[in-house]
Parts: C-alpha cells; structure tokens; sequence
C-alpha cells in the first residue's frame, strides 16, 4: 500500500513532498505554518489578506491607525469611494511581509503567496497589481491566484522580471474556470505552473453556489485532467478541499493529483494564526455546527461554524481602517445591509445585520470562523485533557501524518 511520500511534486526537475499547506486569510496560514511545510520539503502558503493590518499586528507597524485617522472624516458617510489604499504604503507592507517570511526558510521546499481577486480594495486593479508585484520583489517562490477568476491578473504582471521564473497558479473550481483563465491569459505567452482544483468540502469561499453538495472534488480533477490531455498541455494539477487523512490524498495523487493541498487538519495547529480559544470551537464542532452561507460581502458562499461571533453582528462598517472588500465604486454589500438595518431600527442600541458580515473586521479580530467541510473530524485527531479541551497539535505532527499515514489511520500526537 503507496503512502504520499511514495509520490513526489516536480518543478524545474526538483522533486517536492506533495503536500502544499493552502493559504488562509487573514494570517491563520501564518508565516510559522508556512515555513514548517517549506522546512519538511513541502509548500506552504502566507495570504496577502489585509497585509497592513497583519503587519501592524506582526511587525509593530501603524497602517491602520495611520489610514482611519486619515479618513476619519467619512466615517458616518456611506459612499466610501474616497478611502484609497496608498499603493506605496501597501507596497511596502507587502514586501516586509514576504520578505520577513522568506529570510527564515529553511529546508528543500517553498513558499507562496495566496492572492485573492475578490480583496477589490476600492481599486481591484491597481491594487492587486502592487500586491503580486511587491510579492515577487520581495522574492516569493510562487504566487497562487485565488478567489476570483483572474482574466486580467497575468497581464498586470507580465513586465515584471520574474514573470516567468516565480511558479505562478490559480485556484479552479471548475474546468470551464481554468479554459476561461487560460484563454484570456494566452496573450502573455504564459500557462499556470499549477492549477489547485479546489472542491466543494473546502474552508473559506467556495467556487460553487449553494448547490455546493452537488459536486464533488473527484470528479472535478477528472474532469479538468481529460481536458489538459486532449489540449495536450502538461500542467500539475493539485487537489484540495476534504482530503482529510494520508490515504485520502494518495488516492488523488493514485488517479493522476501531482500534489493535494490542505487546510483544515492545519487550523488546531501552534503555528495557525487562530487564536487557543478559536481552536477549540473547531475542535469541539459537530457536522450540525458547520454552515455555507452568503453572509460574505464578496457574494460567494462561504463555509463557517453556525456558532460564529460574525453571524448577526451589526457592527458600524469600518472601511475607514479597513476597506479591503470595497469595489471599484467604494461600496460594500455589508455597508448596505447595515444601512439599511439603520434606517428600520434607528433606536436599537445593538442593531443584528443577518445577511451580511463586516468580513473585514471579524476575519481581522478571528471571529468569522471560517472552515472546511471536516472540521467535525478534528477531534478524532489528537487527544482529549482531562478538563474537556483538545491538545493542541504541531504542524510538523500533521504534516507527518499526511506523509507517511496509511489505511486512512491518523497518528496521535505524543501525549502532553
Ligand atoms: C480557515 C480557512 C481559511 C481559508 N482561507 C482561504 C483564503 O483566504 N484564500 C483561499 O484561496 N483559500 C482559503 N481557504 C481554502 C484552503 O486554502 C484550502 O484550499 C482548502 O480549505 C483545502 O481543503 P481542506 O480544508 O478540506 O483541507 C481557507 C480554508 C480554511 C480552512
């Protein structure tokens, strides 16, 4: 019986453990979870989901402080068209970023970047273009595009010097996504170096409607490979969402998967940047604790636990020190609901907004608490304390499991 460490991720004739650590916004695939999959010969992920705002948290920086006192003013405005991103400041956190990430790799494998199109920043295109561009300054291995279909993104890039030497990939849910991306990048002489095909059972927004159940990873892959065979490109195709054991990812890597990526299993790790607190709600949720709603201003489904502290919370938007979900108009589907909750309670001291989040604060404070579809398996995977809490996990233990684990067992961490 074949184990993941049988197969191995090939680029540039270097061999890779097939096992990439997705990137999770904002900062739960922390650096330190990045760089533990580089370390073991993997991939790892590092998000640029609200850069500034991690950097004031990781590097003592004043970005949010400095942006909401520039724009104070607008608070109680609702056209929120006037609160730009500095493009030089957001350069320059971005670049500390990845740079402070790649000056600690060590070990065989690499590093990228999850770049999500839907983070539109009240100017999607200017400001995804500093973002992958200071990323590949900053010398990032690789970027994957996510959350969106990314028409345009290769073309925002392909000056830049690394254009062709950084692994650069996009996330599919579907092989008419990865058709679409493929034609409108045609023009840059440039295919993706890997494709992430993610299914239906993954953490964060999904690539599916509400009819999310009706699909399933498998037979997306199939789908996607008997394209890229008849297209008679060679593109490595990676699986994710659900592949919750060892055995489970070396039946991807079996039916023709060139890697799998993985998340959950990461999120009740030290190195994730959910806080000890928000770990254990991961590891204590049943099946019935876990949701896909629309609660996320970006308009795609998004995967969450039911007991979330950013389901209903009416909080004022806060775009003045946030303002990464504004599109190119400056508006925001939760400014509107809020608003609109406003106008119908404008007594209430604590107004409910039921259909919308303010993502961008409860994703800064871990209070969306975002999930994949097996998160009610976390318990099986480590040990219960004697006071009813769950012992927290390494990355490297995880990792481990993943590579070497056989017959869908999973190894217990060394009791504590
Ligand atoms: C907590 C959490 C947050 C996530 N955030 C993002 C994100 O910001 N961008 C993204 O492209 N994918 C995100 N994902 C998806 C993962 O990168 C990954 O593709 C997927 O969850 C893999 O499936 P698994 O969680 O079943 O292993 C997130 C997943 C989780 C669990």
């Amino acid at each position: 019986m074949k184990c993941v460490d049988d197969f191995r991720l090939t680029f540039d004739k270097k061999e890779y453990v097939p096992i990439m650590i997705g990137g999770m916004g904002v900062d739960i695939s922390t650096s330190d979870l990045s760089l533990t999959a580089a370390r073991l010969g993997g991939i790892g992920h590092i998000s640029d989901a609200m850069v500034p705002t991690v950097s004031d948290r990781r590097y003592d920086t004043k970005y949010v402080r400095d942006k909401l006192k520039k724009y104070k003013h607008n608070v109680a405005n609702e056209d929120k068209s006037d609160v730009q991103f500095d493009l030089a400041l957001l350069e320059e956190a971005q670049r500390a970023h990845v740079e402070n990430t790649m000056a600690r790799k060590e070990g065989s494998g690499l590093i990228f970047m999850n770049c999500m199109e839907k983070l539109t920043m009240n100017g999607p295109k200017d400001t995804l273009r500093v973002r992958l561009a200071s990323a590949l300054d900053a010398g990032i291995d690789g970027i994957t595009l996510a959350a969106g279909l990314h028409l345009g993104s290769f073309a925002l890039i392909e000056d830049h010097p690394r254009f062709r030497d950084a692994k650069l990939g996009i996330i599919v849910s579907s092989v008419r996504a990865l058709q679409l991306f493929i034609k409108k990048s045609a023009r840059t002489g440039r295919l993706p170096d890997y494709v992430v095909v993610e299914g239906p059972l993954a953490g964060g927004h999904l690539g599916f409607g509400f009819d999310w159940a009706e699909y399933d990873l498998a037979t997306i892959v199939a789908e996607i490979r008997q394209w890229l065979v008849d297209e008679k490109l060679e593109i490595p195709l990676i699986a994710a969402g659900g592949v919750f054991t060892g055995t489970d990812a070396t039946t991807f890597l079996e039916n023709g998967a060139a890697a799998v990526q993985v998340a959950t299993r990461f999120t009740v790790t030290n190195e994730c940047g959910l806080p000890p607190d928000v770990r254990q709600e991961y590891f204590m949720a049943e099946e019935d604790d876990i949701e896909v709603n629309g609660i996320s201003p970006t308009g795609y489904p998004m995967r969450m636990l039911k007991n979330s502290p950013a389901i209903g919370a009416g909080i004022r938007p806060n775009c003045e020190a946030y303002g990464y979900l504004l599109d190119a108009k400056g508006s925001c589907a939760y400014i509107v609901a809020y608003n609109r909750e406003l106008k119908a309670n404008p007594e209430a001291r604590r107004l409910k907004v039921m259909d919308k989040t303010c993502l961008c604060t409860h994703m800064r404070n871990f209070d969306c608490w975002t999930c994949g579809h097996n998160t009610y398996r976390l318990k099986d995977t480590t040990h219960r304390n004697a006071d009813g809490t769950y012992q927290s996990l390494s990355a490297e233990h995880v990792f481990k499991d993943y590579q070497f684990s056989k017959d869908h067992k999973i190894a217990l961490p060394p009791l504590e």
